[in-house]
């Protein structure tokens, strides 16, 4: 508990906040997504954001889209060794998730890594439970990571590798609202406030 708010506490300044511990100058990349021109719309006039995946999970069990199907989703891409923002977006998703109290379970909270190269289900598996203990963890070859990246339009970039092998990622913070059919409905950032996410997926609830 005291780690949450210690993460929360220090998270908030954002763009600028250097992970000046490690001695690595910023990295976090803050961007929204593209924005969704009209041609970037299906037949239904649903964006064309996310689709199918094959991932492993924090327990390394094989995920596909279909595990998530049913419920709502809230996804976050980020890294275990992001100091400050990947941090700041899950808590935010948690403390959504609170406000919902026992109408939470019908949201899956998933956490994929855009940093498949330490982040094993066995890295994941601590840092997921951190933050929530239903969160789920996704990892991946590089290439399975490259195609759900892709597929929901997140940049990340390795950044800033330092002598002793250590580096940070640039990398979009967005939280994505995917309905039950593990489509698109909404996306929030890390900086969107918890209320407004309940809000927002409240709204589903009764639609
Ligand atoms: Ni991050």
């Amino acid at each position: 508990m005291q780690r949450r708010a210690l993460l929360l506490g220090t998270a908030i300044a954002g763009a600028t906040v250097a992970a000046g511990v490690a001695g690595f100058a910023v990295s976090e990349l803050l961007k929204a997504p593209e924005p969704i021109r009209t041609s970037d719309r299906g037949a239904t006039g649903t964006p064309l954001i996310g689709g199918p995946f094959r991932l492993t999970n924090h327990m390394g069990v094989r995920m596909t889209e279909a595990d998530l199907l049913g419920r709502l989703s809230l996804l976050y891409f980020g890294f275990t060794f992001c100091p400050d923002v990947c941090p700041t977006g899950l808590q935010t998703m948690a403390d959504a998730l609170d406000i919902l109290g026992g109408a939470a379970a019908d949201v899956t909270p998933v956490f994929i890594t855009i940093d498949p190269e330490r982040d094993t289900p066995a890295a994941l598996a601590p840092f997921v439970k951190h933050f929530h203990e239903r969160l789920v963890g996704l990892t991946g070859t590089a290439e399975e990571v490259a195609q759900v990246a892709r597929s929901f339009r997140v940049y990340y970039r390795k950044a800033q590798l330092s002598a002793d092998g250590s580096y940070l990622m640039d990398h979009s913070s967005v939280i994505y609202l995917m309905d039950r059919d593990f489509r698109f409905a909404t996306h929030f950032t890390h900086e969107s406030k918890p209320d407004q996410i309940a809000a927002a997926i409240r709204q589903r609830f009764t639609s």
